[in-house]
């Protein structure tokens, strides 16, 4: 798989576990979301451009190397990608922060938009869509065709459980979009859910179920 990164770190993984467990609660569960899109932000910038800086150290003038004045914006799909967002400000905190609101609809699962705010210059951002569950892809799918509306510089997505369905699907329709994931599971059940995966994130992570 071109442009599919799955992290395979021990610390991931371990989370990535106890995020699965029926019996994590959800304080625990939105605890846990966070860190994970934290460590995958750690993954996903790993080609953010580095400029030489004359600094000073209290023992000699030195140069040193900063991250080259790049403009960064993070997209979460409502609801579950906002679990992912302070995980990721925590990384890189002079992003900005759009909002794509899509839901699943439970019959045809469909995307149905309801809202849509993105940064004013994203045309002159480097993209983050994050998302924790990538299932028949559908979501990722058609809120990124709605920020590529926009022209941003790049789009990367980000998401910690996928199905193989929903890469495929994915990469099909935005090929230049790389994917960074925790894990890929096995497939989807009739409802469209991943399996084992997580159950219902957005329900997890707000306790709505
Ligand atoms: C979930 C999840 C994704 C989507 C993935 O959201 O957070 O956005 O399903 O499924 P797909 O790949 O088949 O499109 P959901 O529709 O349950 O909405 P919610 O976040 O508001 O609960
Ligand atoms: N959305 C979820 O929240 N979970 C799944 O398993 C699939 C879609």
């Amino acid at each position: 798989m071109s442009n599919v990164v799955i992290t395979n770190h021990p610390l991931i993984q371990h989370k990535l576990s106890i995020l699965r467990r029926v019996e994590t609660s959800s304080k625990e569960f939105r605890a846990l979301i966070r860190e994970i899109a934290m460590l995958l932000c750690y993954e996903a910038t790993r080609d953010l451009h580095l400029k030489e800086i004359e600094i000073e150290t209290p023992i000699c003038k030195t140069t040193a190397k900063s991250i080259e004045g790049k403009k960064l914006a993070i997209v979460p799909i409502l609801r579950a990608g906002l679990g992912m967002v302070d995980g990721m400000l925590e990384l890189i905190p002079s992003a900005r922060v759009g909002h794509i609101g899509l839901y699943r609809d439970h019959e045809t699962l469909m995307p149905v938009e309801y809202y849509c705010k993105l940064p004013a210059d994203i045309n002159e951002r480097d993209v983050f869509v994050v998302d924790p569950m990538l299932a028949t892809g559908g979501s990722a799918i058609d809120a990124i065709s709605q920020i590529k509306l926009r022209k941003p510089r790049s789009i990367k997505f980000v998401c910690i459980i996928s199905a193989p369905e929903g890469i495929e699907a994915l990469q099909k329709a935005h090929p230049d979009v790389e994917i960074f994931c925790a894990g890929m599971d096995e497939k989807l059940n009739e409802h469209g859910y991943i399996v084992p995966g997580l159950g219902d994130a957005g329900d997890r992570i707000f306790g709505t179920k």
